[in-house]
């Protein structure tokens, strides 16, 4: 009777040390994906130990968005109507890596509205990872810098900077001829419908600056 709890007793750790330490867990990297607007990237997610998932069902999602998938994959077959409508044959997995637990999604053609947090998920493993990608913009147009009439005052000059296309969100300032950082005004941050960035803001010169002034965004 001893014996037998003890077998019991003994199966049991080792059922729950199995559970613990063979329990297949979903990675995705520590740190968030940055990618510039218009590449092709990868988000990667893969199964640690590695093994065959061709046959089970992989989701992509962002919980953000509604329909929330980015790509599901059932038994090899992709399913189409599943996925929200602007990742239209823009995502896909890597077929040959699925055999290796390697559920790495390729995004193609990245977008600023692809920013945001991505699940990776194996259902039937009760596993999940989370990536954050950021988008940085590659449409950024040089800053502008027009004359905007003479300061309240009348002791100088006021100067209007602009720039437009940006992702993320810049920070604009204002130097004179020897770097020296000019107090302005607050930054007017718009964000356009192709969630991009544009920035301006203005600064009055006094007549004791030197005549070389650069406004700088990044
Ligand atoms: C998964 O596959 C992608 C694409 O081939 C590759 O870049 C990545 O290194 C793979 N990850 C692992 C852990 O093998
Ligand atoms: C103005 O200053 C910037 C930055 O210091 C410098 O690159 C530029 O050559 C200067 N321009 C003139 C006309 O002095």
């Amino acid at each position: 009777m001893a014996g037998l709890s003890f077998y019991s007793l003994s199966n049991c750790i080792l059922h729950v040390l199995l559970v613990h330490y063979c329990q297949s867990r979903l990675i995705g990297p520590n740190q968030p994906i940055i990618a510039t607007a218009e590449e092709d990237i990868t988000l990667p997610c893969h199964l640690i130990p590695g093994e065959n998932v061709a046959a089970m069902t992989l989701e992509w999602a962002r919980p953000d968005l509604d329909p929330r998938f980015v790509l599901v994959c059932r038994a090899g077959q992709e399913l189409i109507n599943r996925k929200n409508p602007s990742y239209k044959g823009r995502s896909s997995l890597f077929t040959d890596e699925l055999k290796h637990g390697n559920i790495s999604l390729k995004l193609s053609k990245v977008k600023p509205a692809d920013e945001g947090r991505y699940r990776c998920h194996i259902p039937e493993k009760n596993e999940e990872a989370f990536i954050d990608l950021v988008v940085a913009s590659s449409a950024v147009s040089s800053p502008v810098i027009s004359l905007g009439g003479m300061g309240r005052d009348k002791t100088g000059v006021m100067l209007q900077c602009e720039s437009a296309g940006w992702h993320p969100k810049p920070e604009l300032l204002w130097l004179d001829g020897e770097g020296n950082l000019l107090s302005a005004g607050p930054t007017e941050t718009l964000r356009g419908p192709d969630d991009l960035y544009t920035v301006s803001s203005r600064v009055t010169v006094e007549k004791r600056h030197s005549n070389n002034i650069t406004a700088e965004s990044n």
